[in-house]
């Protein structure tokens, strides 16, 4: 390709697509013109809107039509979670890059041939969520490699909402919808991304919400909507992870790494990145600090928020990233190795929820430097 022009499909015009990706296309990126050069929906009048709305060269119903266009060089796939490794398989053996949206796959067999595909075809892969490439996220890795919070005892994430009003597949099993799949994936690749692989999980999930009104009509809820999972990272350190979609509010830290010698919390929205050591080195003084940077840093008691725009979770950090490696041929953060070990820990973690039995995870991923 030449590094001035990438045509770009996107597969699936809902939500997602037109709040976080679609608004970005049709201009340039690292100096390169993202060029939308098709999209598709299986609902035909989706597409047309999404295409019209924001100036697609063409609009296809059917997803295997979009991959047959030459000038789509890579896709975005943010279609329902149950066909996201069907497309995915199909776009690398099209020869496209492939975005694709969380979680990769339904099974790790499907995570394990798109992995394999995509490394046949020599495509890029990379699936959300971005977090590992939120400020947030580098800066906690950065505190946790420094050696300021010690040995990483135990970590803590949560993903809670109260669930989408208006998409009624997200609580069927036969729509693809899983609160573990959905959400858990979120507190998982924070706490992955900082704690390093995971060796067993142990879990508890139920449906706390039965029935549901989505779209002003009652609908009957078959998927577990709240889940609790335990974590024994290979590293030793343990790990306790919340996700559900039953929660109304919630101000308690989302995301927290508790060490032998300091603590970090990454808050809710609009709240501080808080760290507590008590080392000369690392910190300054004594106590609980929101330090702006952590190499060459300026610590300072906690008085200011970290604005949400930092948690690195908006579209250009990952849309950026997916072309920048594309054009300088780079590896994607988080790749198909990490997404396939986070599925791996919310499929067995669904095992252990109905087994009552822990989980070894067999794979395990190599984690970012600090
Ligand atoms: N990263 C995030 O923060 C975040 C947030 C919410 C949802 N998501 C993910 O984004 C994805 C989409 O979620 P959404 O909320 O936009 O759902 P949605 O239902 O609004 O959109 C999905 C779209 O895909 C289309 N579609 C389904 N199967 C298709 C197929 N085979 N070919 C073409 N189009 C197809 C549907 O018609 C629909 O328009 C899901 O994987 C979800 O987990 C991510």
């Amino acid at each position: 390709m030449n590094n001035d022009r990438l045509g770009l499909g996107v597969i699936g015009c809902g939500v997602i697509a037109n709040l976080m990706y679609l608004p970005l296309v049709n201009r340039k990126i690292h100096g390169c013109m993202v060029e939308l050069a098709a999209v598709s929906d299986n609902v035909a009048e989706k597409a047309a809107a999404a295409a019209q709305a924001f100036d697609a060269r063409a609009c296809y119903s059917d997803y295997r039509d979009l991959l047959a266009v030459p000038g789509v060089e890579a896709v975005l796939i943010t279609t329902n979670i149950a066909s996201h490794a069907e497309i995915a398989l199909a776009a690398a053996a099209a020869g496209k890059h492939v975005l694709v949206q969380k979680p990769l796959a339904e099974t790790t067999a499907e995570a394990d041939a798109v992995i394999a595909e995509a490394q046949r075809a020599g495509v890029k892969l990379q699936v959300e969520p971005s977090h590992m490439l939120s400020p947030l996220c580098a800066r906690a890795r950065d505190v946790i490699a420094s050696g300021a919070l010690g040995t990483i005892s135990s970590v803590e994430a949560r993903a809670t909402h109260s669930g989408a009003d208006d998409r009624p597949w997200l609580f069927t099993r036969a729509g693809g919808g899983s609160v573990m799949l959905d959400m858990g994936v979120h507190a998982l690749t924070w706490a992955a991304s900082l704690a390093g692989p995971v060796g067993r999980v142990a879990a508890f999930t139920r449906t706390t919400v039965p029935t549901r009104t989505i779209n002003g009509q009652a609908h009957d809820v078959d998927i577990d909507d709240n889940v609790a999972l335990l974590l024994e990272f290979e590293s030793g350190a343990l790990g306790n992870i919340v996700a559900n979609y039953t929660t109304i509010a919630d101000q308690a830290p989302q995301y927290s790494v508790y060490g032998t010698e300091g603590t970090i919390h990454v808050g809710a929205p609009g709240s501080p990145f808080q760290l507590y050591v008590h080392k000369e080195q690392y910190g300054g003084s004594q106590g609980w600090l929101s330090p702006t940077l952590f190499r060459g840093h300026k610590a300072r008691p906690v008085t200011e928020t970290t604005p949400y725009e930092a948690h690195g979770v908006q579209p250009d950090t990952s849309l950026g990233h997916f072309v920048e490696c594309i054009l300088e041929d780079r590896e994607p953060v988080p790749g198909g190795e990490f997404a396939r070990h986070v599925l791996e820990i919310m499929v067995k973690g669904a095992e252990a929820g109905r087994t009552g039995v822990a989980q070894q995870i067999s794979s395990t991923f190599k984690p970012l430097a600090g």
